[in-house]
Formats: C-alpha cells, sequence, structure tokens
C-alpha cells in the first residue's frame, strides 16, 4: 500500500513537471503572428547618412515649393520665421555659436538624407507616410534651396542627395572627444 501511494504520489509529481515544462510550448496565446515580408518592408525604411536606402525618383526646389505651400507651410510657415507651433526650418546658419542658437534642419542638422527619411516617415504631422518618394525629393530639395545649400534647379536623386555638403557636418564631436576638450580647455586633461 505505501508503495502504490509513493508510485502514485511520484506519478503526479512527473506529470505535473511534464506539464509545467511542456504547457508553455503547447499553449497558443492568440496573441499576434510572424510578420509578413511585405509587412516588415513597410517598417524597414531608415535612410542613413550613406543613403545607401534612398528609393529611386527624383524632385527639384521648383517641384517642392507648390508641395510645400500646399502640405507643409500652415505649421512650418511661408519665410521661416512665421511658424506657427511647429520648427522652422530655414535660416539660422551663423547662429550656432552665438548666445541664441537658431537650429533648422539647414543649419544643425549634418546630413541631407536625414530630412528625406525625416520627412518620408513623418510629415505632413496631420497625415504621415501619405508622400511618394518624388514628392519627398522634391520637398527635401526645396528645404535645402530655401536654406541656400543647393539651387533651385538641382536634381535631388538616390546619387545627388547624399553627395550634399550640409554646413554643420563637422559641427559634431564623437561624445568623448567632447568630455577630453573639454576638459582639456578648463585646463584639467585627463
Ligand atoms: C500639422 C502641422 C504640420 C504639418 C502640416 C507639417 N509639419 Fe513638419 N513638423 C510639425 C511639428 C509639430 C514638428 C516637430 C516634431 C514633432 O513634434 O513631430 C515638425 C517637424 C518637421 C521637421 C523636423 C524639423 C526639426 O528641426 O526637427 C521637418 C523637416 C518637417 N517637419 C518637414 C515638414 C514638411 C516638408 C511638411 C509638408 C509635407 C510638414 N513638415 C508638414 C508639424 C507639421
Amino acid at each position: 500500500m505505501g508503495t502504490y501511494t509513493m508510485r502514485c504520489g511520484f506519478n503526479l509529481f512527473a506529470m505535473l513537471l511534464f506539464a509545467a515544462v511542456a504547457l508553455p510550448q503547447t499553449t497558443r496565446y492568440n496573441m499576434g503572428r510572424t510578420p509578413t515580408s511585405e509587412e516588415v518592408q513597410a517598417w524597414d525604411i531608415s535612410v542613413g547618412p550613406d543613403g545607401k536606402e534612398l528609393p529611386p525618383g527624383s524632385g527639384t526646389a521648383k517641384d517642392g515649393a507648390r508641395l510645400y505651400a500646399q502640405q507643409c507651410a500652415s505649421c512650418h510657415g511661408v519665410t521661416g520665421e512665421d511658424a506657427k507651433g511647429s520648427p522652422r526650418l530655414f535660416g539660422g546658419q551663423g547662429t550656432l555659436n552665438t548666445p541664441k542658437p537658431i537650429k533648422t534642419v539647414g543649419s544643425y542638422w549634418p546630413y541631407a538624407t536625414t530630412i528625406w527619411d525625416y520627412i518620408h516617415r513623418a510629415m505632413p504631422r496631420n497625415k504621415p507616410g501619405s508622400l511618394n518618394a518624388g514628392q519627398v525629393y522634391a520637398l527635401t530639395a526645396y528645404l535645402l534651396y530655401k536654406n541656400g545649400i543647393i539651387q533651385e534647379n538641382d536634381v535631388m536623386d538616390a546619387k545627388s542627395l547624399p553627395k550634399v555638403q550640409m554646413p554643420n557636418r563637422n559641427g559634431f564631436l564623437p561624445a568623448m572627444q567632447d568630455i577630453v576638450s573639454k576638459h582639456c580647455r578648463l585646463g584639467t586633461c585627463p
């Protein structure tokens, strides 16, 4: 009898152990599913500084001016100084090392490709993702032109955009170098 109880107890223990180990693997929670490759592609839209992810398409500042007036000026302003609650997108060059720096995509951002990426993923703010690649090239060209970085007829595409030299391209220091040079300025070189 004693042996029987023990065996029963052991079997019960073994069953519970099996259930505890096996349960998480067999239980289906019906939460989510593996995304399709089209879905992954739709989210995989980042464009880095070298612009190698930029898609086909092209645009000039002339095309961008019309789009800007229709879809951007209501928030960002027409002249750049009349932005209403949104960042101004033009001007500010030469102000970064003054007591009142004006940081715009033209004066501050180090890579032109980031402007393309940002507009493509996030703007217009009330309808992100609604612009096609050509429209984004045109708007990027318009912002670069209004900031005095390219000419009005310069065509922006996957080849030309990464070559645009932004005024503040060399204004950023790697974090460690920053700390070292700050200490050295204060006479406490590490
Ligand atoms: C409904 C208002 C609204 C509209 C329309 C809009 N934007 Fe914006 N935009 C914003 C706001 C607000 C920000 C600041 C970031 C944020 O809060 O999302 C911003 C940020 C930006 C930035 C980054 C600026 C920086 O210095 O960080 C760019 C570039 C930009 N917008 C471009 C555009 C372009 C191009 C259009 C037209 C296609 C557009 N925006 C339309 C509201 C708007």
